[in-house]
């Protein structure tokens, strides 16, 4: 597959099939993520399989879907790194590092884990909705470790619908931005 092919034919997956994913596969799908631009590298990967984590996961997003998944890889930013490294890069503004570099640093490596799942034969959907407490609490996360996203992963049970997007037009703007029209 071509990374265009990949990357238009990726859709969420919200159902699986019985077959296990292995631990060499979810093993490659993080070290794929981890190969994503980033901020010191301040992601951090909990891998969640046994039915009892996966159902209190399922419930704090409120998406029972999520459970049915062989795997879910719940992502986390490890929001204190930058604390810790402001003080001594000078040049980078702390604010920027506590508020955005650390989602889109996160952000990067969940989009490589989900188009490395496409090349590999498997399905995942981002889940962004859920009740952080609830799911830091489901891993162990510590206080300064955020969770930014779960993704359930497993072998898609049909074959996903079409996507569609706007039209491009509406979403770009050369040199300045244009509002889209009502
Ligand atoms: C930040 C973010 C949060 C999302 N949260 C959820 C979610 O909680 N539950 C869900 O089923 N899908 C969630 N999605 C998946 C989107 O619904 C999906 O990507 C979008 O509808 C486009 O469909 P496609 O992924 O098939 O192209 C989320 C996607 C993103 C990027």
């Amino acid at each position: 597959m071509t990374l265009e092919q990949i990357i238009k034919t990726r859709r969420s997956v919200r159902s699986y099939t019985d077959e296990s994913v292995s631990k060499e596969d979810v093993l490659k799908l993080l070290d794929m993520a981890r190969w994503a631009p980033h901020a010191l590298e301040s992601w951090r990967f909990v891998v969640v399989r046994e039915a009892e984590g996966k159902d209190l996961l399922a419930k704090a997003a409120r998406q029972d879907f999520i459970a049915t998944a062989p795997v879910i890889i719940v992502v986390g930013a490890y929001v204190d790194v930058f604390a810790e490294y402001h003080s001594v890069w000078h040049r980078w503004d702390a604010y920027k590092f506590r508020g955005l570099f650390y989602i889109q640093t996160t952000a990067a490596a969940i989009q490589n884990l989900m188009l490395s799942a496409v090349e590999m034969g498997l399905g995942t959907c981002w889940i962004g909705s859920f009740n952080e407490g609830d799911v830091a609490k489901a891993v162990g996360f510590p206080a300064g470790v955020r969770p930014v996203a779960l993704v359930p992963v497993g072998h898609p049970d049909k074959t996903q619908k079409k996507a569609e997007r706007v039209p491009l037009e509406t979403i770009v703007s050369w040199e300045k931005y244009t509002p889209v029209p009502e």
